[in-house]
């Protein structure tokens, strides 16, 4: 028997016993190596992440190459940890599930490989995971998130509106037209002569600052559009600072750190409430890495809680990348049969209303 009918055979016998659904779930699609065992899209057995954080913060980003080779280095143990801490085997579980897009596509490769070999060696079904959606089934974890609802993805490499219809069906309202409003953080950070990865460190800088220093622009888009742009904004906080050294004073870090993310958090929050007033949904849900900013969840809490919106968002642990997301979102694809074969590849770009 060839493997297609062999995890066919395995899929439909434990949908027939109703069996619990424990999936490994790997994720590599950038700078974390991650594997996590989970019960039914919600009990989290395990859940391993290695950062390669220190690896890359010599080079004040993440180097695509180095990244690969990391993953390389570290996915067997993370794997093998993973299973570890969950006390589970391979042939305990239902399916293996992996982030094939989008990302860095060495990086994803690697999660890929790994995941491919192991169904093929084991007989399991496999789960191909948009990393976007996993992000969001990260607040399935800690949170009821029954479609439909809204959805703002705010990560390093993305930033989203959705409106999700039901599990694995998505319209996309908006995205940004430049850069992401995490790349935004790193950049700004970058400038105020912070670390990598910038926002957290751009975060507790701004704690001891002035939000209304200076009103930063924000983007004016069309009337009706649910899409972001942050390359004025960067480049309007960039200026300042120039033109702060050019005279000769030193720039008030703390007061700029602060004012931009209020720049941010407000540009973040108003569209979010457009577009939610446009679904008329009744859940929010909030995710992806710039979703561990303070500032952020605060305000959009407030605002939702004036609308009567619930907001739906994972603790700071699953806000940045992590495997337990991705087998929070693929325990979805599995229940409605959406299983992927030997050919599934990884791909550096890939818009979430496809997954
Ligand atoms: O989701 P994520 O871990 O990786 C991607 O899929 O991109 O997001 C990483 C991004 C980085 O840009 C990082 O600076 C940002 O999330 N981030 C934050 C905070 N924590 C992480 N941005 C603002 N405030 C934070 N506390
Ligand atoms: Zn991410």
């Amino acid at each position: 028997m060839g493997w297609n009918e062999r995890m066919r055979q395995k899929y439909e016998l434990d949908r027939a016993r109703e069996t619990d659904v424990d999936i490994l779930a790997i994720e590599s699609s950038c700078d974390e190596t991650a594997a996590a065992v989970v019960r039914n899209g919600k009990k989290l057995l395990s859940s391993v992440v290695s950062s390669q954080m220190t690896t890359h913060q010599r080079y004040g980003g993440v180097v695509p190459e180095v990244a690969s080779r990391a993953h390389v280095e570290e996915i067997t143990r993370v794997i093998e940890q993973a299973l570890r801490e969950a006390d589970r085997t391979l042939d305990s579980l239902q399916a293996i599930a992996v982030t094939y897009a989008p990302g860095l596509i060495g990086a994803l490769f690697v999660g890929v490989t790994a995941a491919k070999s192991l169904a093929q060696a084991s007989g399991l079904p496999l789960v191909g995971v948009h990393h976007l959606a996993g992000h969001m089934y990260a607040a399935a974890i800690s949170d009821e998130i029954e479609p439909p609802f809204t959805a703002l993805i705010v990560s390093g490499g993305h930033t989203e509106l959705l409106h999700v219809l039901r599990h694995g069906d998505m319209v996309r309202m908006g995205r940004t037209r430049d850069d992401a409003a995490g790349e935004a953080f790193d950049k700004v950070a970058r400038a105020l002569g912070l670390g990598y990865p910038g926002g957290p460190e751009l975060e507790r800088m701004a704690a001891s600052g002035d939000p209304d220093y200076i009103s930063f622009p924000r983007a004016k888009l069309e009337v009706g559009s649910y899409d972001f742009s942050f390359s004025g904004l960067k480049s309007a906080v960039m200026l300042h600072i120039d033109k702060e050294k050019r005279a000769g004073r030193e720039p008030r870090k703390e007061d700029i750190a602060s004012s931009f993310q209020r720049a941010v958090t407000d540009i973040l929050v108003t569209k979010a409430m457009q577009c939610v007033e446009q679904t008329r949904e009744d859940t929010l849900v909030l995710a992806g890495g710039v979703a561990a900013n303070g500032a952020l969840r605060e305000a959009l809490r407030q605002a939702c809680a004036t609308k009567g919106v619930r907001l739906a968002v994972p603790p700071l642990w699953l806000c940045t990348d992590n495997a337990a997301m991705i087998g929070a979102a693929a325990y979805h694809r599995y229940q409605m049969g959406k299983l992927d074969d030997l050919y599934l590849t990884a791909r550096a770009d890939l818009s979430i209303d496809a997954w």
